[in-house]
Parts: C-alpha cells; sequence; structure tokens
C-alpha cells in the first residue's frame, strides 16, 4: 500500500483521544480521516487537535464511508461486540480496545463475523508492547531461563477509581485483571486450564457494597504445567505497581517499577527515590504507541495481529472463571466458564 492507511476512531473519550493522538503526532503511514462520538463536543475537540478532518454523526456513518480501511473502537466496553460486527460486515479492519465484552457469547458472535468478512481485529492489550515485559516473553521464547515454572504478576493501582466507574466495570478480574491474564498468557506462550482465587474488600467498603472486590490473589495453572500468581489491589500507597517475575529452569528473570527518574537521594536519615510513573496513561505511554504502530505494520504488510480476537477472549473467560472460583470457594477449570466453546483460549499468544 504506497498510501496513508485511512483510519477512523469510534469514542473520544480518555482512551480515543490518546490514540487519536499517537495516530495523527506519530505514526506517518495512517492518517484519521473521520471521527466520531456521542458527545460531538468531544469529537469536535479532538478533531481540532489532531487535524481530523470530519466529525461523523454516527459509527454508523463511518462504517459507510468506502475511503475507511480501518477503524478503532474506543467506545465504553458494552459497545465494542455490536460496532465489532458492524465494522467487520462494512469490511473494515478493527482495533478493538479491551475487552471486547464480558458476554462470551457476545464475544463469539463478533469473532464469527470477523472470520466471516476476514478483515483483521487486534484488541487493546497494550502491555504486550511494553519493553520490560517484551524482554521478559523474548526470555522465555529463547529459552534464556529455561522452561517456565513459576510466574507472578504485581499489579496495584494507585487509588481505586470512582464508584460510579466501579458499578459498571463488570467487577476487577473483567476490568483490571483482565490485563494481568492477558500478561500470562503472553509470556508464558501457553493457556491457562484452571484458577483459584482469594479475594476480598480491603480498600474501600462502597466497592464491596456495588458488589466488587478490591485485593486479590489469583493462583493460575497452565496447560504445560506452570504455575503463576496475580496479585492485585485498587490501592498501593507508593503509587502504580507493575512488575513480573519467571522462575525457569535455567533461571529467572524479573522487572522492576517504571520511574519519572531514577535518581537516588541520600541523606543521614534516609536513603530514598521518588515515587513510580502515577498510573497507566505515563507507566504504558510508549506501549500505546508500539500497539498501534503494530496494527497499522499489519494491515500494511497483510500479516496476522499481534493480539488476536481469540487473544481478546481469553481474558474475558479468565475473569469469568476468576469470579466463579471467588464466589464458589474452589477451584474453577476454564472449560466450566466457556473456554471449550468456538476458537477458545488457544491460540495466538
Ligand atoms: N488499554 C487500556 O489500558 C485502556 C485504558 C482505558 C480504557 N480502556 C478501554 O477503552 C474503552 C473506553 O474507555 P475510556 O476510559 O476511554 O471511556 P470514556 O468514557 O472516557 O470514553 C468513551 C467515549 O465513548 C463515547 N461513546 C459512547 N457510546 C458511543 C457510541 N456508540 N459511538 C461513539 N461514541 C460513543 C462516550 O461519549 C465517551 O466519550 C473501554 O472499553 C475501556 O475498557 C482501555
Amino acid at each position: 500500500m504506497s498510501r496513508k492507511l485511512n483510519l477512523a476512531l469510534i469514542g473520544a473519550g480518555r482512551i480515543g483521544r490518546l490514540h487519536a493522538e499517537t495516530i495523527a503526532f506519530r505514526i506517518p503511514e495512517a492518517t484519521l480521516a473521520a471521527i466520531t462520538d456521542l458527545r460531538a463536543d468531544l469529537a469536535e475537540a479532538v478533531a481540532r487537535r489532531c487535524a481530523i478532518p470530519r466529525v461523523a454523526i454516527s459509527a454508523g456513518e463511518i462504517f459507510q464511508d468506502p475511503s475507511v480501511d480501518a477503524v478503532l473502537i474506543c467506545s465504553p466496553t458494552n459497545t465494542h461486540a455490536q460496532l465489532v460486527i458492524e465494522a467487520a460486515q462494512a469490511g473494515k479492519h478493527v482495533f478493538c480496545e479491551k475487552p471486547i465484552d464480558h458476554s462470551i457469547e457476545k464475544i463469539d458472535r463478533a469473532l464469527k463475523e470477523v472470520e466471516k468478512a476476514g478483515v483483521k481485529l487486534q484488541v487493546g492489550y497494550n502491555r504486550r508492547f511494553d519493553a520490560n515485559f517484551a524482554r521478559v516473553r523474548k526470555a522465555i521464547i529463547s529459552a534464556e531461563i529455561g522452561r517456565p515454572h513459576l510466574l507472578h504478576i504485581i499489579s496495584r493501582d494507585p487509588a481505586p477509581p470512582p464508584i460510579s466507574y466501579i458499578k459498571d466495570s463488570g467487577g476487577m478480574f473483567l476490568d483490571m485483571t483482565t490485563h494481568d491474564f492477558d500478561m500470562a498468557r503472553f509470556l508464558i506462550g501457553d493457556d491457562v486450564t484452571q484458577v483459584y482465587t482469594a479475594a476480598g474488600v480491603r480498600v474501600d467498603p462502597q466497592i464491596g457494597a456495588a458488589g466488587d472486590v478490591d485485593t486479590a490473589v489469583i493462583v493460575l495453572h497452565f496447560a504445560s504445567g506452570a504455575i503463576g500468581t496475580i496479585d492485585n489491589c485498587r490501592k498501593a500507597p507508593y503509587g502504580y505497581d507493575q512488575r513480573v517475575e519467571v522462575l525457569g529452569s535455567k533461571g529467572l528473570i524479573a522487572t522492576e517499577n517504571c520511574y519519572p527518574n531514577y535518581a537516588v537521594i541520600s541523606t543521614a536519615d534516609s536513603v530514598r527515590r521518588d515515587l513510580p510513573l502515577n498510573f497507566f496513561l505515563e507507566r504504558y505511554a510508549q506501549s500505546f504507541e508500539n500497539e498501534l504502530r503494530a496494527f497499522v505494520e499489519a494491515i500494511i504488510k497483510d500479516t496476522p495481529t499481534p493480539v488476536t480476537g481469540a487473544d481478546g477472549r481469553a481474558p474475558v473467560v479468565m475473569g469469568l472463571a476468576a469470579r466463579k472460583s471467588y464466589d464458589e470457594h474452589r477451584p474453577v477449570y476454564l472449560e466450566e466458564v466457556g473456554a471449550a466453546e468456538g476458537t477458545a483460549t488457544t491460540r495466538s499468544l
């Protein structure tokens, strides 16, 4: 393809604005031809900032535009599955923010349409594109640390979101842990077959009143026999805590948090440093750019996207299984909540 790839963006909120800026200012191979949001003022503001020539009235208007090659779906999660279906039926390639949906049935319907239309789909699990985690994956692929035995993911937010957000989020496992479930599959390069959850409400009783948990450890059993843990909390007083460690047969690889600077201040009282990068927009800034670059490249070179529909489905199955395990106080096989259905959790890792 010699011309620039024509993209359109649906949803000009928090993540939509970020993706618009990335395309406009950092990816010369693509351009944003149109943007839409239920709130025209938001779409117009992003259009002005990113020099997007057209604000469309609806996603439908974008799908009907033959000059649009691909769409970025950045609207709320409950709109994703239907928009993926309509985009695929219109022959557009799709980048869809995570998660695709909270319902496996709806995900399967959307993935069927994608398959039928033969368009590309990439799901927004951006952390795969973080340099630290990519290095851990590389160590596992190259057997630098041998066969992986144990994985530990620490993933703690600096502070919980507002209760209004929690109520619509689908719960911590589908909203927050979803990234860690994806990270577990990505790093080990294997599917999880069973999960066991210990969880509670330690941070804010209002989160419990909303039917959710805010603190959890989830034990993962991989098909290969490797074992993993995910350690989540909605509040770490020292900031965003994002680390992984993998122990293999030949050694260990571990990542540290990322900081705005690496200065160490030593005085008579203490040796200290500044807090880690505060939250996901800062900590994962480069990964958001890298994932869109990968999406654009997959279309231009006609290669598979690096985070497929099956990769988007698997963390939702894992999230549903984690909640079931918590509710029923027992280990849960992923098959119990839909792993065996359709494309299952297998591929592409
Ligand atoms: N990958 C990540 O780390 C990451 C981070 C944040 C959000 N997300 C995901 O991105 C999605 C959006 O999250 P957000 O925080 O940007 O939400 P947001 O509420 O800030 O923005 C969503 C926007 O979509 C608009 N919208 C709603 N329905 C629409 C429709 N049918 N057509 C067009 N626009 C519509 C809303 O008016 C709003 O402006 C969610 O699925 C979320 O899970 C992913």
